[in-house]
């Protein structure tokens, strides 16, 4: 069991990393505090784990009410109209301001609970628990939340930090291969931007593997074993749990040093610029991992002959992204490209199209993130038709 604390200039954030700790989730919750709990679930993960989730949250003095509402979670679902549906469901539960808000799923379920908590009676506490790798080591940490609006990402939303969060990596053993994989891509990001130690051991080991060891203990539920065996990972448990926490202190770095996201948390958008801009282009097809790998990828070659990135370096990240499956070939990408009609030409016009929208940029130029090698990242203002330019001769 591990225990962090996130502390910025306005709010403190406790996170716990531990075994099996779903079934415990009761115990994160002081029942002084709160009169009822209002949990948001992805339905995925209510299919899977719904008996340890009802048990896990029940007050067992029955100090607080417990409503527990399922989320499908797809990008396309992270809607302020389906928040609004959410909001009425809190308002038909009777939630007060002592209500304590609990998400339970992946950064989507994660982003909308928080905006949900944010808004209602002009913020209540809220806990997170993170269910697939990207929420455990980037969404959950940080206190951005939201949802998309008319077709921009994130457009509208709040930056506050959950009073919690509750991390149990063994639900990691179910998540999808490609879902687990995706979460990969921010911790090879997180190790080029502030660890060479960690670069060099996912070098060593990378975290996926062909083969999938049985490595997760099963849960217990009313005293009996409840199997739960698939996984995609080739750490064990207790080098999961390491690598989470290490992961969650880098991300954790950025935000203490800028919570409001105006100076360096900037540089956790390396791979980020070109990657959001490729993962629209391609309508989602490509995975946001593979979207970013390729964003990465993009950054350490114009870095190499700009800004000195060490082409030793690149080619390393270049490997890595590889032995992690995140960097989709040529034919994966052709297949892509043939399943939904995308001409190469069209293709990169969407890129640049998707650029000039991004939300980061200021007038005609965009902070772009640059790494050397390992730990040593530089951030830069371009020149937007400078970029694109560079875009139409790689894509
Ligand atoms: N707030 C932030 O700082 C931040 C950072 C990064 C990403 N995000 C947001 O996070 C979202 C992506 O989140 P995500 O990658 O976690 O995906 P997700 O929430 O869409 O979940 C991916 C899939 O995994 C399934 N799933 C989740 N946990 C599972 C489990 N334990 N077992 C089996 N299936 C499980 C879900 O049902 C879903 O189908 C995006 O909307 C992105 O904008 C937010
Ligand atoms: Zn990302």
């Amino acid at each position: 069991m591990k225990e962090l604390l996130l502390t910025t200039d306005t709010s403190s954030s406790k996170i716990h990393i531990g075994e099996k700790q779903l079934q415990y989730l009761r115990t994160y919750i002081d029942p002084s505090k709160y009169d009822s709990v209002f949990c948001v679930v992805d339905s995925s993960v209510f299919n899977i784990y719904g008996p340890i989730i009802e048990e896990g949250l029940t007050s067992p003095s029955g100090s607080y009410d417990l409503n527990i509402v399922q989320f499908e979670s797809k990008e396309s679902n992270k809607t302020f109209v389906n928040l609004e549906t959410l909001l009425d469901k809190v308002s038909d539960c009777s939630c007060s301001k002592s209500t304590l808000f609990v998400a339970i799923g992946g950064g989507i379920v994660c982003d909308m609970t928080g905006l949900l908590a944010g808004l209602w009676y002009r913020g209540c506490d809220v806990m997170y628990v993170p269910t697939t790798l990207l929420a455990m080591v980037d969404a959950s940490v940080g206190g951005k939340c939201g949802v998309d609006f008319k077709g921009h990402k994130n457009q509208i939303g709040l930056i506050v930090q959950p009073n919690q969060v509750v991390i149990d990596p063994v639900m990691l053993g179910t998540l999808p291969a490609e879902v687990f994989r995706d979460g990969c891509a921010e911790i090879i990001k997180h190790a080029c931007l502030a660890d060479v130690d960690l670069f060099e051991q996912l070098k060593r080991k990378p975290l996926t593997t062909s083969e999938y060891p049985e490595t997760f203990v099963t849960y217990q539920l009313n005293h009996e074993e409840v199997l739960i065996d698939v996984h995609a990972c080739s750490y064990t448990y207790d080098e999961l749990e390491e690598l989470i926490t290490q992961n969650i202190e880098i991300k954790a770095s950025f935000v203490q040093a800028d919570e409001f996201d105006r100076g360096v948390r900037a540089a956790l958008n390396y791979g980020h610029t070109i990657g959001h801009a490729f993962e629209a282009a391609t309508d989602m097809q490509v995975s946001h991992g593979e979207a970013v790998a390729q964003g990465i990828v993009f950054a350490n070659e114009y870095g190499k002959s700009h800004v000195f990135t060490d082409p030793d370096f690149a080619e390393d990240t270049r490997k890595l992204l590889v032995a992690h499956g995140l960097l989709i070939n040529e034919n994966k990408f052709n297949v892509y490209r043939k399943r939904h009609r995308i001409l190469k030409t069209s293709l990169v016009d969407d890129i640049n199209s998707h650029l000039s929208h991004d939300k980061k940029k200021s007038g005609n130029e965009i902070n772009f993130v640059f790494v050397r090698k390992p730990g040593e990242y530089y951030i830069e203002k371009i020149d937007l038709d400078f970029l694109k330019r560079k875009v139409r001769a790689k894509f």
